[in-house]
């Protein structure tokens, strides 16, 4: 059953505003709160096909910004106009120079208590599959088993040739800055801002200026400065992430199809961090409903509970690095045990960068 072949390509679909139907945030009493998690937690240990959808919110206690919402915008830019292939024809400078800000951050951001509870929950439920829209690369680095990961959008840190007939594709590539001309200006490139200006905005994981502000001078980038293909020495290169219009990896949609045709019932879904306004990915919430699926939403915005069934479906309003470890606990066990046992075994094995 080929259940996404109709809409493979990426869209944007305008959501109507919806009262949620059962929402956490409004459950005042503690003690109905904690009814809630024992109602999960005794779905949860009985669930033995899980699936989750994953979005930004997931990564956003690690401190990368969201699409939507605060951080949605890149300079005077809407994010979601960047990752387009209009935009990158029209400039690949300034959207190269967006990607390598993406990927600067990505890379010197760590996983949270939440990448590494859905690790967990992958290593130890046979039947489970995240769908991740996110490309920064964290979950595979909490050491999310990779045949239990599927990419939606890709990776931040894969490259293609913008020249299809030519083909050439590299994997993780985690080079910072990809090219010298794409590194993250420092203070006193910047001739309209003081270091004390600078140092008063610095964000964590950024080592320079944050460029994301329009008050900072961007470099301009000549064409020729720019990443290009080593194989056919002509094209550019670009980042391996899906962009709106395009279709999603063929092999990542067969997997995911795999997933939900087997004749079996998908016992729970957990929607986590996503506002659910991409398809086909927000869409897999309706095929995993239509195979039985009681759903479980992690979000800190109360409206994220809409067109929950108020009798089967759960949403827990918070913190996604908070909440779904408590909720994922019977299963996975402490996080933080987990993380600070990562820290001692392997000194780094949660950072990108040494
Ligand atoms: P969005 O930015 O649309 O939504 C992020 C969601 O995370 C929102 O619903 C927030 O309320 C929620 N959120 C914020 N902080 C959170 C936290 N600490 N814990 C849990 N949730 C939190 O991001 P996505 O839904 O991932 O695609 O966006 C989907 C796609 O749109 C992206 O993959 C990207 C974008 O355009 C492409 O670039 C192709």
């Amino acid at each position: 059953m080929k259940i996404l072949s109709r809409r493979a390509s990426i869209t944007l679909q305008h959501l109507k505003k919806h009262t949620s139907t059962r929402m956490a945030s409004t459950v005042s009493d503690p003690n109905a709160k904690s009814a809630m998690l024992e109602d999960f937690h005794a779905h949860l240990l009985k669930s033995r096909r899980i699936v989750a959808l994953l979005g930004a919110g997931l990564s956003a206690s690690s401190g990368l910004p969201t699409f939507r919402g605060a951080g949605g915008l890149w300079r005077t830019h809407d994010a979601t106009s960047l990752a387009t292939p209009q935009a990158f024809a029209a400039d690949p400078a300034f959207v190269w120079q967006f990607y390598s800000y993406r990927r600067h951050m990505a890379l010197n951001a760590k996983p949270n208590a939440a990448h590494h509870a859905l690790s967990q929950l992958a290593k130890t439920t046979t039947d489970f599959l995240a769908l991740s829209q996110n490309v920064d690369g964290l979950s595979q680095r909490a050491h999310h088993p990779p045949s239990k990961l599927k990419l939606l959008h890709g990776n931040l840190f894969d490259l293609k040739c913008t020249d299809r007939k030519c083909g050439y594709k590299e994997p993780n590539n985690t080079t910072d800055p990809i090219v010298p001309a794409l590194a993250i200006p420092q203070s006193g490139q910047d001739p309209t801002t003081t270091a004390t200006e600078a140092n008063a905005h610095a964000n964590p994981l950024i080592r320079g200026l944050d460029i994301s502000n329009p008050d900072h001078a961007l470099p301009s980038i000549p064409t020729a400065s720019l990443p290009h293909c080593p194989q056919c020495r002509k094209s550019l290169l670009r980042p391996g992430v899906v962009w709106f219009g395009e279709s999603l990896p063929h092999d990542v949609l067969s997997d995911v199809d795999a997933f939900f045709s087997v004749d079996e019932p998908v016992d729970l879904m957990l929607v986590v961090g996503t506002s659910s306004a991409v398809y086909p990915a927000a869409g897999y919430t309706q095929i995993a409903r239509a195979k039985g699926a009681r759903i479980a939403v992690v979000n800190p915005d109360p409206g994220s509970g809409r067109a929950l069934d108020e009798k089967k479906d759960w949403f827990f309003c918070g913190d996604a690095a908070e909440v779904l470890p408590e909720m994922l606990r019977p299963i996975v066990g402490d996080v933080g045990k987990i993380m600070d046992g990562m820290r001692v075994g392997d000194g780094n094995g949660d950072a990108a960068r040494g």
